[in-house]
């Protein structure tokens, strides 16, 4: 295990200033000794610009150099830690002035419990998914009988795709030796560069302890893909510069034949098409060979037309993959996850659960709401006699409110890439609660019923985070589809993004059409009604349909709601006696939503 001592963790990773390195997920990444040092002195400024100067001096003290070296640096860091210079989630560039560390950075000597550390003795990181390692471990089986085997990891974002791979790739969770190599498809860049994520796994292969050997099967068989890697020294005449996809398969499968071969591909909902042509040449292809394709992938990220979609479908047809979906984690998983983050394993009462609640078992977002916790200052480190523990400062039904802004961020990436159409029919949808109605978002944004429920299907086919959940009957004798986000933290951030003043006429709207849908019978949507019109601040409304409910609930003989629903109604007209104005002093409906 890792020592943690001295340690400084920006999630995913932690800058080991000892070893001189990072790490993420357990795997060390080497950095050269001038962009480690740049960021080193970033992580240790976060959340403030550093300047040109200030970088300069900390770095070359006595020395001139030209701003501009840093520049490369920063570039050469951005690439290793995926950064975006446009979005940045790491470093921030601040022109002409310096550069701002934007992530939020922990200290892990005063996060982790120096010792004994307790748990269960175990390595912090990876849980469950036991089951998913074995057949994985199976597939790998075949190899040694000569079958090649290709394999997809479906799930959605963040749900652990690259942490399955990554501990599969690890020798001690295999059990035999193998070449692995890693490519990993970037969004976009699919479409300017064909082959990105083979040619950077083929540069694994010629990097790493036995690259030679690789270099020569490529030289021989698949000249060109070596030459486009910019290794080979010879471009020899009569050579065919382009890369043809048999000749990399021959390549593979005879360096296959020595050492059996992973071949990972990150992310293939971001593939080109020449990529994917090629993992169907490598799977169609009957030579006997140690060669086993991994690939990662969001199944609902692709549309209906996109090509992974007819690769998969192919491949299942023919019995040419396997697939490994990975299912959320479950509660004790979560609790397990949280206990080794923090290296504790009895942890705070409800913590686990709350977690578990918050993230539905997603560790992606699991983590970002334990960090949001820690960040909030409600989960706390304290030393007590010679040990250190974790304890809750404030009760967890007070923190964590609201989404940890990281994920906010990612989820407004997703949401950004979307027409703005498509933008405003989600958040429409966010109106009510994790599941939505297309009359509901036609009335919000006045637009027609059934070309809103087109648009809602086709953003079911390729939005992952959106499904087509069922139909509902409408008392005019219509149906309508309605839909459910596949996370409350989606319908979160799409609710918070809309400007109050809007959010408030498309609740008004909603509240509106659903007393005409239900004309006589507004009882049975007045609780509804109410929500929204409170949410618009329209509180009069609002009043008047708890009373109208109210009424229907002594006609019922449920006396009990019946005077719930008279004092919610009394409450909402002290606001407006209040007030006057009619607009919410906060938004209560919105809580009050949340909690049903
Ligand atoms: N089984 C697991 N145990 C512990 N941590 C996990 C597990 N699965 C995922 N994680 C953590 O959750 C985060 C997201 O996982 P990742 O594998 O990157 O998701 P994906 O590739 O599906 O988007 C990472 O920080 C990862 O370390
Ligand atoms: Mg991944």
């Amino acid at each position: 295990m890792v020592d943690s001592k001295g340690m400084k963790q920006f999630e995913p990773f932690r800058l080991d200033a000892v070893n001189g390195c990072l790490w993420r997920d357990g795997l060390q990444i080497p950095l050269p000794p001038k962009p480690f040092a740049v960021l080193e002195y970033l992580v240790g400024h976060p959340g403030r610009l550093v300047t040109h100067d200030e970088l300069l001096d900390a770095l070359w003290p006595e020395t001139y150099v030209q701003p501009q070296v840093l520049r490369t640096y920063v570039l050469e860091l951005r690439k290793l830690l995926g950064d975006d210079a446009g979005q940045p989630r790491f470093i921030q560039t601040l022109p002409k002035r310096g550069y701002c560390f934007v992530a939020a950075v922990t200290d892990v000597r005063a996060a982790v419990p120096v010792s004994p550390a307790p748990c269960d003795g175990k390595p912090a990181g990876f849980v469950n998914r036991s089951h998913e390692l074995e057949r994985l471990k199976a597939e790998f089986d075949f190899l040694a009988r000569g079958q090649r085997r290709i394999v997809f990891v479906t799930g959605e974002a963040g749900i652990g795709k690259t942490a399955l791979v990554d501990a599969f790739c690890r020798p001690e969770n295999r059990g035999h030796a193998a070449r692995v190599a890693r490519g990993q498809c970037v969004p976009g860049v699919g479409v300017r560069e064909e082959y990105y994520p083979v040619m950077e796994a083929l540069g694994q292969l010629c990097a790493s302890t036995d690259g030679d050997a690789a270099c020569r099967t490529l030289s021989r068989i698949a000249p060109a893909w070596l030459a486009r890697l910019g290794r080979s020294a010879e471009t020899a005449q009569g050579v065919n510069h382009e890369r043809m996809p048999g000749d990399l398969c021959a390549a593979l499968e005879e360096l296959a034949a020595v050492k059996p071969l992973i071949l990972v591909l990150e992310d293939l909902h971001w593939a080109d098409e020449a990529t994917l042509n090629l993992v169907s040449a490598l799977a169609l292809r009957r030579a006997p060979a140690q060669l086993m394709v991994l690939a990662t992938c969001r199944p609902r990220s692709v549309a209906a037309g996109h090509p992974l979609k007819a690769l998969r479908q192919d491949l299942r047809v023919h019995k040419l993959c396997e697939e490994i979906a990975l299912a959320p984690l479950t509660r004790a998983s979560v609790k397990q996850l949280v206990s080794g983050e923090l290296r504790q394993e009895d942890l705070p009462e409800g913590l686990g659960a709350f977690i578990h609640r918050h993230s539905e078992g997603n560790p992606l977002f699991a983590i970002a709401i334990l960090e949001h916790l820690i960040v909030q200052g409600c989960l706390v480190c304290s030393q007590k006699a010679d040990a250190t523990a974790w304890e809750l400062r404030t009760p967890l039904d007070q923190a964590g409110a609201g989404v940890p802004d990281e994920l906010a961020q990612m989820v407004e990436l997703e949401i950004e890439r979307l027409n703005s159409l498509e933008q405003s029919v989600l958040e429409a949808g966010s109106l009510t609660t994790v599941a939505f109605s297309a009359w509901a978002v036609a009335a919000a944004l006045e637009k027609d019923a059934a070309e809103i429920e087109e648009l809602c299907d086709g953003l079911a086919r390729h939005v992952h985070f959106v499904e087509r959940a069922g139909e509902d009957e409408l008392p005019d004798g219509g149906s309508s589809a309605f839909y459910v986000f596949a996370h409350g933290l989606y319908r979160e951030v799409l609710y918070q993004r809309q400007p109050a003043s809007r959010r408030a006429r498309r609740h008004e709207r909603v509240a509106r059409r659903l007393g005409e849908l239900f004309a006589g019978r507004e009882a049975d949507v007045a609780r509804e009604m109410a929500m929204h019109y409170e949410a618009a601040g329209s509180w009069q409304h609002a009043a008047a349909a708890l009373y109208s409910a109210a009424q229907h609930a002594k006609r019922r003989k449920a006396h009990a709601e019946a005077a719930e629903l008279r004092e919610q109604a009394q409450r909402m007209e002290k606001n407006l006696a209040a007030r006057g104005d009619g607009q919410p002093a906060r938004n209560t409906a919105r809580k009050r939503q949340e909690k049903t």
